[in-house]
């Protein structure tokens, strides 16, 4: 299924979705936390504020044994009443050592020891301070039986003595102050926003950073890699050309001692064949004998050829001129017949080449060419081109004949290798090391049916 991703499609698919999961889990613990920070926040806070009305009004200890006394009434009044000036604030209790309510905002709780939390109120009774959603109360709630009551958060905070000397202050009674969670609430709520907002742009920042180093490192190898294809191409190349030049030397070695000889063969058959004495068959044989011995010489000629290749003497030529040159001694040589386009450059490119090898391999592909499809015409054009960044001149040659198949194209450069009957299988070969020679390349292309086009880049300057 991922066949077709590239390596930083799949990194930034598999580390984007491990980053929203992680974000989730962290969001999702952290609101947890959060929610409980805020509401212990809330309560701290109104501990204190209580405390420090407590402190202010002089509420003592026996104010809250004896709570029924109009001063104690007084001080509980002054001390905790403001408390219901809090915001949603529903009800608020004042319980004693005893658990007795000493002071509510509704009087006829006072006296009584009524609480559904008994636990948090023994705890907040300890120097704890408590903070519980009413169950009875929870807006979650919905039945139809249940009048649906606001939810309430109801918070225990202990209420210390006012400090003498240096002993720590003890508990003298609890507050419990009911408040509605709405304004709470929505404080989590847009706590809740931001949190997620900042874990969302933390995950999108984490993401960012992750995938531009990935990038960053991944087309770093990427170029080291592409550096070592291109020397392993480069050293191919130097193999081929010492391949190539090592090949020319030997064969051309063979063909100069096959000439000699050869030559002998022509030349004593022709002797042979003026003299008048030899029979009628005698004659056709010395002459069978003679034209193989021609055959056998032209072809000592063209092995004689590649050795040239392996030598080169560059000079500085126009382009235009190279390839008409060309032109005009293919026609002498294969025929006037055959049409062959030339599309000159305007500019006329002069560029430093050994001028008889370029031709030689200009000849060859023309020569291909014309063999490919005999009726119809071969174009020649020049353009500037870039080669790996480097820039130069693609010489091309296309016909319109057949083609090459597949099989074909990967033995194409290589020596020897003819699909034709009496071919050399050196043309190409030859115009590739005249090429690299160059400092260049020879490249086919097979046109799928409309013909092939062979060429050669050669680069604008030249380090042969
Ligand atoms: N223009 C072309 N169209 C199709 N095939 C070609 C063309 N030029 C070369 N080839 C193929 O490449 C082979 C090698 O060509 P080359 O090296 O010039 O040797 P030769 O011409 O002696 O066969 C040819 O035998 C042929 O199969
Ligand atoms: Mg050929």
């Amino acid at each position: 299924m991922l066949n077709g991703t590239t390596p930083p499609r799949l990194f930034a698919i598999i580390s984007l979705s491990m980053i929203i999961v992680m974000v989730i889990v962290t969001g999702l613990t952290q609101a947890l936390f959060f929610r409980q920070s805020i509401i212990d926040r809330e309560s701290v806070m109104v501990m204190d504020m209580a405390n420090a009305l407590a402190l202010e009004h002089l509420v003592s200890v026996s104010n809250m044994e004896n709570y029924a006394g109009i001063e104690a009434t007084d001080r509980f009044e002054q001390g905790f009443g403001p408390l219901m000036q809090l915001s949603g604030t529903q009800q608020i209790r004042v319980f004693n050592r005893n658990f007795t309510i000493v002071w509510a905002n509704d009087p006829a709780l006072v006296g009584t020891k009524r609480t559904s939390h008994m636990n948090d109120l023994t705890r907040a009774m300890q120097g704890e301070v408590r903070a519980v959603f009413d169950s009875e109360q929870n807006s979650l709630d919905v039945s139809a039986q249940r009048p649906a009551t606001p939810e309430s958060i109801e918070i225990y905070a202990p209420i210390y003595q006012a400090k003498t000397g240096t002993a720590s202050p003890e508990v003298m009674g609890v507050l419990s102050l009911s408040r509605s969670p709405l304004e709470l609430n929505n404080t989590i709520r847009k706590g809740r926003y931001l949190l997620w907002m900042v874990i969302g742009i933390g995950g999108a920042l984490l993401f960012a950073a992750l995938y531009k180093l990935f990038v960053l490192v991944y087309s770093r190898q990427k170029i080291a890699e592409l550096q070592f294809t291109k020397l392993t191409t480069e050293h191919n190349q130097i193999v081929q050309l010492e391949k190539l030049s090592a090949m020319g030397e030997i064969v051309s070695e063979i063909a100069h001692q096959i000439n000699n000889p050869l030559v002998g063969v022509i030349n004593l058959s022709q002797v042979a064949e003026r003299d008048p004495e030899i029979s009628a068959k005698t004659r056709r044989l010395l002459t069978a004998i003679q034209k193989s011995g021609i055959e056998c010489s032209d072809f000592v000629q063209r092995l004689l050829r590649l050795n040239q290749a392996a030598r080169s003497e560059p000079q500085s030529v126009h382009l235009n001129d190279l390839v008409r040159d060309t032109i005009t001694f293919f026609h002498q040589t294969i025929g006037k017949n055959h049409t062959v386009t030339f599309t000159e450059s305007d500019d006329n490119v002069t560029i430093t080449v050994d001028p008889v090898l370029i031709r030689h391999a200009l000849f060859n592909f023309i020569h291909n060419a014309i063999l490919a499809a005999p009726d119809k015409p071969v174009a020649i054009a020049f353009v500037s081109e870039k080669h790996e960044g480097v820039s130069g001149y693609l010489l091309s040659v296309t016909d319109m004949g057949g083609g090459f198949s597949e099989e074909v194209a990967k033995r194409l450069f290589k020596p020897f290798f003819t699909t034709r009957l009496g071919g050399t299988g050196l043309g190409l070969a030859v115009a590739q090391l005249i090429a690299m020679k160059h400092g260049g390349v020879a490249r086919a292309e097979n046109l799928s049916g409309r013909g092939a086009r062979f060429s050669i880049w050669l680069p604008s300057v030249v380090n042969s």
